[in-house]
């Protein structure tokens, strides 16, 4: 039985695809047509998800769509009544066009696949946004039952939900509707701090510690929590309540039109100019925004735990990628485990809907666990092997053994390692399949990947990767973080030793690599531990400012641009 999950019309469009309850792949579109968070139809990820399955579209069993234009409707009347005088005409049409292009999505199939709507068997699902969040954190977690969080900006009227899971049913048991959302109120902050791109919100988390929370006072007062968990926007502060704001895509990628309000503009002055210096108090509202966002997030998470008991917990949705909230949440909650969905955000929701369809909606008793992120395209050593022969640059080619020997020896020489191997990550983090790798005890990689490569901004950190049985050497906590979705605090006497993945305040963003997981790159860090003592890498995607490469074609591209030092694809190595 097969089953498609898609995310469309949405930021983040994704596919994925399930057969018997196992996942077979699941990719964001923006890494075939290379428009970042790209909106819109994910028609190359379903074509990629069909081949991986050797499918095609009229053998599909079941196909879902993470919105549901019918959900909490009563609710989206109720607000539409009283709001509708100061929404534009136009925005409201575009409301109902996005939900018609739900309802039809099969339709939408059967023409782009240029097959008769007739052909296809499958059954249609529409699953709603948080819904799909819910499913995507629970389903294939380790956890036969445990507390539920999806937390986001928005989706299908709801910015919150959470829930009780256990066995092949998941229990709603409260939510935060439009237009309360945290998401809101970082997304409308980084905007106001000058950093106007749709997913620009981490660039905020890492300026945070760079600042004081003197404006908490502020931010408690435009976040305010309420009794059963939940939380109210002050709605002074912001526009998408009065005004209504759009997210548009014409160029693939989604933009979102101001979120803040003047009386943001009044409460701590004009905006910063994107570009603009960063002063102190951009440093400071950033720490204060964060400091309230974690705040928020431990009173709603207590309150689950109160509810539920548990001490295990799913999170997802788009402020589930706030990783220095998700290192605390194991300090300041009751909660011991977590699982966190490597694609928390709404590409994620593609594969919440299948398995929301497989065992939420049919009962199936298979359970799977998703262990890893290497859910994406992949290319064998013969195809890189003949890119490479048409190609200008000279290669070599290694054994398995060999390979990560010379790449570790490369890396501790202080050269920018390329590194492009099996299949690509789900999510948004480079998990070492299509990574750039460097040394960590050079302080100095920072400086260079960011002029050379990156092109970004200087204060944000690089992340670590540590070999798992290493990380209480290392880090204060210990908590697995296979997905490098959890900031903890590096070990005083150790940050020294690892200077450029050492965050300002300390902490650093892991992933934490084990054999099971990633047999190539475990023994990479293994290797590089042998020769410098150090089990850590500094690990960032593979990618200039675009999304993060998919095929070995891209790869060279960005090697070349970049001037990387060395090229690892597969069992092969290109060097200038
Ligand atoms: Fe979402």
């Amino acid at each position: 039985m097969y089953i498609l999950g898609i995310n469309a019309y949405h930021g983040d469009a994704a596919a994925a695809i399930v057969k018997d309850g196992h996942l077979i792949a699941a990719v964001e579109e923006e890494r075939f047509n290379r428009f970042k968070h790209s909106a819109g139809f994910p028609e190359q990820a379903i074509r990629y998800c069909l081949n991986a399955a050797g499918i095609r579209l009229e053998d599909l069993d079941h196909v879902g769509i993470s919105r549901d234009p019918s959900a909490h409707l009563h609710k989206k009347i109720l607000f539409a009544a009283t709001r509708v005088a100061s929404l534009a005409r136009h925005q409201i049409k575009d409301r109902l066009g996005n939900a018609a292009k739900v309802r039809d999505l099969k339709d939408e199939l059967a023409r782009r696949f240029g097959v008769s709507k007739k052909s296809l068997r499958a059954r249609f699902h529409n699953i709603e946004h948080h819904r799909a969040h819910l499913a995507s954190c629970f389903f294939v977690s380790p956890f036969e039952r445990a507390a539920l969080l999806s937390i986001d900006g928005f989706g299908d009227f709801i910015s919150t939900m959470w829930a009780r899971g256990e066995g092949n049913s998941i229990e709603v048991l409260g939510q935060v509707e439009y237009p309360h959302s945290t998401g809101i109120v970082y997304t409308a902050t980084t905007q106001f701090l000058g950093f106007p791109y749709y997913g620009d919100e981490g660039k905020v988390m890492g300026l945070a510690p760079y600042g004081q929370p003197r404006f908490i006072g502020e931010f408690r007062d435009i976040i305010r929590t309420e009794e059963n968990g939940r939380f109210r926007l002050n709605l002074d502060y912001f526009r998408h309540h009065a005004e209504g704001v759009e997210m548009t895509w014409d160029q693939g990628s989604p933009v979102i039109g101001r979120v803040y309000s003047d009386e943001f503009t009044q409460r701590f002055g004009p905006p910063r100019t994107p570009g603009a210096v960063l002063t102190a108090r951009e440093h400071d509202i950033a720490a204060s925004l964060q400091l309230r966002l974690e705040e928020v997030g431990f009173h709603v998470l207590n309150h689950l735990h109160e509810q539920t008991g548990l001490t295990d917990l799913g999170l997802a949705g788009g402020v589930a990628y706030n990783s220095v909230m998700n290192g605390k949440f194991l300090l300041n909650t009751p909660f011991k485990r977590v699982f966190i969905q490597p694609a928390a955000g709404d590409s994620g929701t593609a594969l919440g809907v299948c398995y929301q369809i497989y065992n939420g909606i049919l009962n199936s008793k298979h359970r799977t666990v998703m262990s890893g992120a290497y859910t994406g395209p992949e290319f064998s050593n013969d195809q890189i092997r003949a890119l490479l022969e048409q190609s200008e640059w000279p290669f070599e080619s290694y054994t398995d053994k060999e390979l990560t020997k010379r790449a570790a020896q490369d890396i501790a020489a202080g050269l920018v390692v390329g590194w492009f191997q099996g299949r690509m990550e789900f999510g948004p983090r480079a998990l070492g399949n299509r990574s750039i790798l460097v040394d960590p005890r050079r302080a100095e990689m920072r400086e260079i990947l960011n002029d050379r490569i990156k092109k970004r901004e200087p204060f944000r950190p690089f992340a670590p990767s540590i070999l798992e049985e290493r990380v209480g050497d290392y880090f204060e906590q210990t908590h697995p973080a296979p997905t490098m979705l959890m900031v903890y605090q590096i070990k005083e006497e150790r940050r020294k030793e690892i200077p450029a993945v050492t965050h300002v305040d300390g902490s650093g963003r892991l992933q934490t690599v084990s054999r099971e997981l990633n047999e190539r790159y475990y023994q990479l860090i293994s290797d590089f531990a042998e020769l410098t003592g150090v089990p850590v890498i500094l690990n960032t995607s593979f990618n200039e400012n675009e999304p993060i490469v998919c095929t070995p074609q891209e790869a060279i591209e960005c090697f070349r641009k970049t001037k990387m030092d060395v090229l690892y694809l597969g069992n092969h190595a290109v060097r200038p």
